[in-house]
């Protein structure tokens, strides 16, 4: 019950292919986020899932049914979306209980359903309000209320969390990974936000051009990239991208001239081989003057109290991210010399393939 399987999905807009040829599987009662560039494709594959979109190829199975000639209130999936889309000339409980009548439930059942979602979402105080006498976040827990109270099988989230603040989204992001524990339902998210999808998910789908680019979990995605495309798109501040060269000896060639061993031991490939080194800005360091791999001005220091991020360009132009102490002394215009630590860096060939 309540897993959602996608095979060979595809989507048309006029010509132009949107949705292209996507295989995934969502377990019943697992949380998969979905992450990528805005326009990639997330929201048409929620819609899809829900029936909002008809499917060009390919097939949509929910609990094992394939559903594209269900209607979406058929399909015991629930949407919540970015804007709340409230009944806003009704209360928050009979924006919760129309649902439920429509579906012909008696009285005294619809009465104790929203009685209850309502007692879960802490939204009880709230029942007799409409909309507009309510805050963003409120209303974000009424629309979330008007998903549960019908008790799918599947939650699709489009963003619910992006119009509020930053206090509120915490709040919201512990409610729904709760809500997700206590409800046990399948359900996939949308996000931009890292941190969300970092922490909310059981696995990410990393989206790019209507293709999966990488499906794991966070620490799959975030320590073991598949690509250039998902070491660039995961982790905030992004990935550092170097250019080298392999060594004769299998050692890798910085272009300030400097040579490093790498941690396996040597890079595959003929001499001169050019690659690209991915390293977190956590493995970039402030070392002393004649220890560093690389040179560089500082041309940003972000200090945000418990750590400063600093924005540094090398003498051969590249722009660098450092994730440093929050007492790092580094500030602007400061020439600081740099110390690399390869544990966990990635190689990229040409293509953007990962090759180590
Ligand atoms: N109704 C439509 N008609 C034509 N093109 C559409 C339609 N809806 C979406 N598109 C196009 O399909 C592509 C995918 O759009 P979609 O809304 O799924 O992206 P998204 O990943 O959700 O982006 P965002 O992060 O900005 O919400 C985009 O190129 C978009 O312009
Ligand atoms: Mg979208």
């Amino acid at each position: 019950m309540g897993a959602v399987q996608l095979l060979g999905v595809q989507k048309f807009f006029g010509t132009m292919e949107v949705i292209k040829g996507i295989d995934l599987r969502v377990d019943d009662g697992e949380l998969v986020v979905f992450v990528g560039p805005s326009g990639c494709g997330k929201s048409t594959l929620l819609r899809m899932i829900a029936g909002l979109e008809d499917v060009d190829g390919g097939e949509v199975l929910i609990s094992g049914v394939e559903v594209s000639g269900l209607a979406p209130a058929k399909r015991g999936v629930a949407m919540v979306f970015q804007n709340y889309a409230l009944y806003p000339h009704m209360s928050a409980y009979d924006n919760l209980a129309y649902g439920l009548r429509r579906s012909g439930m008696a009285r005294a059942d619809v009465d104790s359903r929203v009685r209850e979602t309502a007692a879960l979402l802490q939204i009880t105080d709230l029942l007799p309000r409409r909309p507009k006498a309510m805050s963003g976040g409120q209303r974000q827990r009424v629309a979330i209320g008007r998903a549960i109270v019908r008790k799918p099988e599947v939650f699709l989230f489009d963003e619910p969390l992006s119009n509020l603040d930053a206090a509120l989204r915490v709040e919201m992001r512990s409610q729904i990974a709760r809500l997700h524990q206590e409800l046990k339902a399948t359900m996939i998210f949308v996000t931009h936000d890292q941190v969300e999808a970092m922490t909310l998910a059981d696995r990410i789908v990393v989206l790019n051009s209507g293709r999966v680019e990488q499906v794991g979990t966070p620490r799959e995605v975030y320590h073991n990239p598949a690509n250039l495309f998902v070491a660039s798109f995961i982790g905030s501040p992004a990935m550092n991208l170097l250019p080298i060269t392999r060594g004769e000896d299998g050692s890798i060639l910085l272009e300030s001239g400097e040579q490093m061993i790498w941690p396996g031991g040597k890079i595959d490939g003929p001499p001169g081989r050019a690659l690209t080194l991915g390293l977190r800005p956590d493995r970039l360091s402030l070392v002393g003057s004649d220890q560093g791999q690389i040179s560089g001005t500082v041309h940003l220091a972000e200090h945000l109290g418990d750590e400063t991020i600093l924005h540094v360009q090398t003498a051969a132009g590249r722009a660098l991210t450092l994730k440093c102490d929050g007492d790092a002394p580094a500030r602007l215009g400061d020439l600081v010399q740099i110390g690399l630590d390869l544990t966990g860096a990635c190689l990229f060939d040409p293509d953007g393939r990962r090759v180590q």
